[in-house]
C-alpha cells in the first residue's frame, strides 16, 4: 500500500481553492468604448458564480498609461480611467463577495511606468530624494576611444533591445528588464519596500483577498551588472543576473512580516527562472514568504528558434518529465500553482490539446482534468472553461502585444527570422491569442462590446460562446463546474500524495493521488488516436468523472480522460 500522508499537509483554503483569472481588457465592455472594465466584471459575476470558482485573479486595473496594458502602473492607488473608479472598484470588491468569490490583486512592484510619480522625480536630478528608486547607470566608455555613451552592459530586455535607456537630462542609464516605460524599482533601497509595503497594506485594509506578484522573483539584482551570455548574436541574457538574486528571500520575508502575514490573504508569486531549489523558498511550506508559485518549464518546455519564439508543440514525454518533477519535488515542502495557461500564454487547447472542430471540446476537457487533478492550485483563465482556441492574424497591424510586434521587428530587421517564420511564431505564441474578447454570445462582437473590441473577436464565436455552452449540459463549461465541485468534495484532491504512472508512455499521461488509504487515479490519452491501457482493465474504483460517455475495455479513445476514486 502506497504511504498515506495523514495530516503531514497542512490545511489552507488556497489549497482547496480554483482561481479564475480575468483579463479585464478583454472580459466585458460595459459602456461601449471598445474596452473591457469594471463594471463588465460586475455583470458576470452569476457566470463566475455559477462556474464555482472560489477566487478572481484580476490582471492590473490600476492608472496606466498602457505600455503593456497595466503592467506599467503610474499610480497604484488609482483606478485605470478606460477600466472605470475606485468607486467601481469598491462596487466589485463587495459584490464578489457576496457572491463567495475573493479577489486577488496583481501585484506589479518589480517595476513602474515611467509616468510614475516616484520615476518623474527620480530622473529630473542626480540628487532628487526619489533618485534611488531607480538603478541608474552610468554609460560605459567606448573601447574605440570615441565619445560614444555606450549602456552600462549588455543585458537584453524581455521586450527587445537594450534593458537600460539613456536619460538625456542627467546623462545617465536606467535598467528596464521589460520596456523602457517600464523601469525597475530598486528593492535594495529601504524607501522603496516603504512605500511598497505600506500601499500594499492599504489594499489589504481595503479587503482584498490576496496578491499575484508579478516578475517577483525579478526584484534583487546582481550587484556587479556583469555582461550576459549573447543570446541570437543581439543582447546580453539578464536571467542569472536578475531571477532569483541575492536579496529576493530576504525582501519576501520582510514583506511577509510586514504585510502579508497579518491577513488572511492568499500570494502568488509569478517567478520566472525559478528552479526547484528555489521554489522551495519562495513557497515554503513553512510560511515564511508566498504560499506558491507560478513555474515555466513547463511552457518553455520547447527551446525557441530565436529567443522564445517557435511554432514547435512540446512532446507529452518532454512535458511529462517537467509537471512529475515539480510534482513530486515540492511534495511536503512547498505548493504548485497549476496552469496550462494565462494572459503571457497562448491558449492551452491550441497548444496542448487540439482545436481541430474534431477534437476540440474533448481535448479541452482532458487538459483540464489533468490540471485540476494535480496536486496544487488550479488556474483558469477566462475563456479556457469555454474552450476557447487561438485566433489566426494574417498581419502583423493585427497584433497589439508589445513584446510579439517588438520581437517581430527585432528579429526581421536582424534577418534572424524571415517576416513568414515571425507570423507563424506569432500566430502559435503570441499573447495576443489569449487576449481576444471573451466570447459571451453569438451577436455582435461576441457579446464583448457594442462599440469596436481593441483587439480582435475571434471569429469561432458563433459557435464557442458562453450561451451556447451554458445551454448545453455536455460542455466545457459544466465539465469544469463538475471538476471544480469534485475538488471541493473530495479531499484526496487537494492533499493526496502525487505518484507518476505510466512513466514510459508516448500517448498516456497517468499518475495518481492518495489520502489515508484512498487512492485516485487520473488518466489521460494526449493524442488523437486510441491507445492500449492496460491500466484501465485493472479495479481503480468508481469513475468520478470521464470526457467520455461509453468506453472502450483495456483502451482511451482520442483524448479521453478517465478519474477514478478507489476508496479505503
Ligand atoms: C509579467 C506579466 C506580463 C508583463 C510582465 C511585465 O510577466 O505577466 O504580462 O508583461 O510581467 O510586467
Ligand atoms: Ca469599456
Amino acid at each position: 500500500m502506497m504511504p498515506v500522508n495523514k495530516d503531514t499537509e497542512k490545511k489552507a483554503w488556497w489549497k482547496e481553492a480554483v482561481i479564475y483569472q480575468i483579463y479585464p481588457r478583454s472580459f466585458a465592455d460595459s459602456n461601449g468604448d471598445g474596452i473591457g472594465d469594471l463594471n463588465g466584471i460586475r455583470r458576470h459575476l452569476d457566470y463566475l458564480e455559477k462556474l464555482g470558482v472560489d477566487v478572481l485573479w484580476i490582471s492590473p486595473v490600476y492608472k496606466s498609461p498602457n505600455d503593456d496594458n497595466g503592467y506599467d502602473i503610474s499610480d497604484y492607488q488609482d483606478i485605470m480611467t478606460e477600466f472605470g473608479t475606485m468607486e467601481d472598484f469598491d462596487c466589485l470588491l463587495s459584490e464578489a463577495h457576496e457572491h463567495h468569490l475573493k479577489i486577488v490583486m496583481d501585484l506589479v512592484v518589480n517595476h513602474t511606468s515611467d509616468e510614475h510619480a516616484w520615476f518623474v522625480e527620480s530622473r529630473k536630478s542626480k540628487d532628487n530624494p526619489h533618485r534611488d528608486f531607480y538603478i541608474w547607470k552610468d554609460p560605459k566608455k567606448a573601447e574605440d576611444g570615441s565619445d560614444a555613451l555606450l549602456p552600462p552592459n549588455n543585458w537584453g530586455s524581455c521586450f527587445s533591445g537594450s534593458a537600460w535607456q539613456f536619460d538625456k537630462a542627467t546623462g545617465m542609464y536606467y535598467l528596464h528588464c521589460f520596456s523602457k516605460k517600464q523601469p525597475d524599482l530598486n528593492w535594495d533601497n529601504p524607501k522603496v519596500r516603504d512605500s511598497v509595503f505600506g500601499m500594499m497594506d492599504w489594499w489589504c485594509k481595503k479587503g482584498i483577498d490576496g496578491f499575484r506578484m508579478d516578475v517577483i522573483s525579478m526584484i534583487s539584482k546582481d550587484p556587479s551588472f556583469p555582461d550576459g551570455k549573447v543570446m541570437d548574436g543581439l543582447y546580453g541574457d539578464i536571467t542569472p543576473y536578475v531571477c532569483n538574486g541575492p536579496h529576493v528571500h530576504e525582501y519576501l520575508k520582510e514583506m511577509n512580516t510586514r504585510v502579508l502575514s497579518r491577513y488572511d490573504i492568499m500570494t502568488v508569486g509569478e517567478t520566472a527562472g525559478v528552479t526547484v531549489d528555489e521554489a522551495k523558498k519562495y513557497a515554503s511550506s513553512d510560511g515564511s514568504e508566498l504560499n506558491m508559485v507560478f513555474q515555466f518549464e513547463h511552457v518553455g518546455a520547447v527551446p525557441g528558434k530565436v529567443g522564445k519564439w517557435t511554432d514547435e508543440k512540446p512532446s507529452l514525454p518532454v512535458l511529462r518529465k517537467i509537471l512529475n518533477k515539480w510534482q513530486t519535488e515540492l511534495e511536503g515542502k512547498a505548493w504548485n500553482s497549476l496552469y496550462f495557461g494565462n494572459h503571457d500564454q497562448p491558449r492551452s487547447v491550441s497548444r496542448f490539446g487540439n482545436d481541430s472542430p474534431a477534437f476540440r471540446v474533448i481535448s479541452a476537457k482532458m487538459l483540464a482534468t489533468c490540471l485540476h487533478m494535480m496536486k496544487g492550485t488550479p488556474y483558469i483563465f477566462e475563456g479556457d472553461e469555454l474552450g476557447m482556441t487561438n485566433i489566426h492574424f494574417d498581419s502583423l497591424e493585427d497584433f497589439r502585444d508589445i513584446e510579439s510586434i517588438n520581437a517581430y521587428h527585432e528579429y526581421t530587421d536582424k534577418g534572424l527570422a524571415t517576416p513568414e517564420e515571425m507570423m507563424r511564431y506569432l500566430n502559435e505564441l503570441s499573447r495576443d491569442n489569449a487576449r481576444t474578447p471573451m466570447q459571451w454570445t453569438d451577436g455582435k462582437n461576441a457579446g464583448f462590446s457594442d462599440g469596436t473590441p481593441w483587439s480582435r473577436v475571434n471569429p469561432n464565436y458563433k459557435e464557442i460562446n458562453a450561451e451556447v455552452e451554458l445551454a448545453d449540459p455536455d460542455s466545457v463549461f459544466f465539465y469544469y463546474q463538475k471538476l471544480i465541485r469534485l475538488r471541493h468534495t473530495t479531499p484526496v484532491i487537494v492533499y493526496g500524495i502525487f505518484r507518476p504512472l505510466l512513466e514510459d508512455s508516448n500517448e498516456i499521461y497517468a499518475y495518481e493521488r492518495t489520502l489515508d488509504g484512498d487512492t485516485l487515479t487520473c488518466l489521460c490519452n494526449f493524442t488523437d488516436k486510441e491507445v492500449a491501457c492496460d491500466l484501465c482493465s485493472k479495479d481503480l474504483g468508481n469513475e468520478l468523472i470521464s470526457n467520455y460517455k461509453e468506453h472502450v475495455p483495456g483502451a482511451l479513445q482520442a483524448y479521453e480522460t478517465r478519474v477514478f476514486l478507489k476508496k479505503n
